[in-house]
């Protein structure tokens, strides 16, 4: 009897489908992309608020509290970059496998890196929104003054400047900031967490 290995029934973790019977609500990932100071983290934070007087359970995910934190040893080299949205990608499963709304904020500037986060979290849990504000006006808001510093070579491989891009040519959802209201973008991505 001594060796006998038992699994017994309370020593499994709990499904996803447990937890979201808990929250009454389906976890997904929101995954936002596009230039800095293109208006991903205010959209985000708009979304938020608004799922939050809905009663759903929301965690955002961005660069201040993830290359501030976990990712504090990565910089901007591409082999970084890809290293930054890898960890992003595993960390936002937990978040959706727990039921949880996840917005992920990161510029994620190639299609290879934004592919690699679906395969991660697995297309059916993965929404692309591009948030298309274009560089001019990402250059001309320059919230954090790293545009001016880029155009005169003190930041190097800055995304849109000298670091490329790549516009998602099939995004569930396009934005244009410098077009669009904040309500009307809140609208639209809180009608792709709440269809079907
Ligand atoms: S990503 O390319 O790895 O996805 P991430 O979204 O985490 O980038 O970080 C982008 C933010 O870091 C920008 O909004 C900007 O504030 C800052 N940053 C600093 N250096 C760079 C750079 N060389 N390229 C892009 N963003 C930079």
């Amino acid at each position: 009897m001594a060796n006998k290995v038992i699994y017994p029934i309370f020593d499994k973790m709990l499904s996803r489908e447990d937890k979201e019977q808990l929250l009454r609500q389906r976890g997904v990932m929101i995954w936002m992309t596009g230039l800095s100071g293109s208006g991903k983290s205010t959209v985000a934070i708009g979304v938020e608020r608004e799922l939050h007087k809905r009663g759903i359970l929301c965690r955002i995910l961005d660069g201040d509290n993830i290359r501030a934190g976990i990712n504090s040893n990565l910089g901007f080299s591409p082999e970084d970059r890809r290293e930054n949205i890898r960890r992003i990608a595993e960390i936002g499963k937990l978040f959706v496998q727990t039921g949880i709304v996840t917005i992920a904020c990161f510029v994620s500037p190639t299609k290879e890196l934004r592919e690699m986060a679906r395969d991660i979290i697995g297309p059916d849990d993965f929404r692309e929104v591009y948030i298309a504000t274009p560089l001019e006006e990402c250059e001309r808001r320059d919230v954090k003054g790293l545009y001016a510093r880029a155009r005169r070579g003190e930041v190097k491989e800055f995304t849109g400047i000298s670091a490329p891009f790549e516009a998602p040519e099939h995004p569930d959802l396009s934005l244009d900031t410098s077009r669009m209201t904040l309500e009307e973008e809140v609208e639209a991505v809180v009608g792709l967490i709440t269809q079907k």
